[in-house]
């Protein structure tokens, strides 16, 4: 998927896999995911606000270096055609109907961030990369001739009438939910690119490989934060988890006309279900917390999956050390040995 880190994205071949380990990654390739520094000191929220402030510095000096992109300059437009089906074309106008919420995702959210500076000042940002993808998904789906103005118009206007809610109370489970729907989004949108890129369509292609750029920087602002929250909050945040976690649903779907027929097509099409929420977002969101074996069992983890990713992650740290060890330790060769003694025996 993506070469660089929350960078300018390539064109590479997809694959499940490799698309969420990809975005679980983003962000850290090629830069230190957790910069050494000296303890932090104050109450826990100074500490908070110190880490969110920081994290919100890199995210922006990174989009701005790196992620900016233009809906006229840099979506090959002239290549438009209108070779993508029906079905994806109903995808993208669902997926434009969950960002056309904007207004209520920005103000609910910066209303319970807003004493934060790192938090409020990331929600502005994400507010206008978010608003971008409702206007580029409009843009693909006027210009492919796929809905009319008109269409387009009534379809707005049957959105109007609702708004979306918090679905949580408190901000450290909003940050959770943020970071669990910022990778789903993500994994919808490539799985989407997937399947524009089977159609033949490279102008949704480019488009969607642009959206999902921007999901995963994201999801990894998010899972910052929540990484943030486990180290100076472990036990809430655990808690934290598992709740959000039972109780998580994509959001504003409730507040979309036909969302059963809609969500059916999604599903059908091989890019987002229910079924893969826990295999595909729960399991390897929690695996790359780092957290441990405990608190993947609080965190709902099915105890024999809670083992099998900490043992996996243990012994990736003993292979760690290992290796660090042979990094730091050179040793003198010994004396020539005669050929023979090389041989094996089998006695
Ligand atoms: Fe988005
Ligand atoms: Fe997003």
């Amino acid at each position: 998927m993506f070469e660089e880190t929350e960078g300018r994205p390539s064109s590479a071949p997809l694959n499940e896999e490799a698309v969420i380990q990809r975005m679980l990654t983003q962000g850290r390739a090629g830069q230190v995911d957790e910069v050494p520094r000296p303890p932090r000191r104050g109450s826990v929220n100074a500490q908070f606000e110190e880490i969110f402030y920081e994290n919100f510095v890199r995210y922006f000096q990174n989009a701005e270096a790196r992620r900016r992109w233009s809906i006229d300059r840099d979506i090959p437009w002239d290549k438009t055609t209108d070779v993508a089906s029906e079905t994806t074309a109903l995808i993208v106008e669902s997926f434009s109907a969950v960002e056309m919420f904007l207004p209520d995702y920005t103000h609910r959210i910066m209303e319970l961030v807003r004493r934060s500076r790192g938090r409020a000042w990331f929600q502005a940002n994400w507010g206008y990369e978010e608003s971008k993808h409702s206007m580029v998904l409009e843009e693909w789906l006027l210009r492919s001739g796929k809905r009319t103005e008109e269409q387009m118009r009534d379809f707005e206007a049957s959105l109007l009438g609702a708004e979306w809610q918090l679905p949580f109370e408190t901000a450290r489970q909003m940050i959770v939910y943020t970071m669990i729907q910022e990778l789903a989004t993500g994994l919808n949108y490539t799985n989407l690119r997937r399947r524009a890129e089977e159609e033949g369509d490279p102008v949704l292609s480019r488009t969607l490989t642009w959206v999902s750029s921007d999901e995963s920087a994201h999801y990894n602002f998010f899972r910052k934060g929540v990484k943030a929250c486990l180290q100076l909050e472990p036990e809430e945040t655990v808690a934290d988890l598992k709740f959000v976690f039972d109780h998580f649903a994509m959001p504003a779907q409730a507040l979309i006309p036909g969302w059963a027929e809609r969500g059916e097509a999604i599903e059908a099409a091989g890019i987002y279900g229910p079924k893969m929420y826990l295999a595909k977002i729960r399991r390897p969101v929690l695996e790359d917390l780092g957290i441990t074996r405990q608190q993947l069992k609080d965190a709902g983890m099915p105890a024999h999956e809670a083992d099998e990713v900490a043992d996996r992650s243990e012994q990736r740290a003993a292979d760690a050390r290992v290796a660090r060890f042979h990094r730091t330790h050179s040793f003198p060769a010994g004396p020539a040995m005669p050929a023979s003694a090389h041989r094996v025996r089998i006695a």
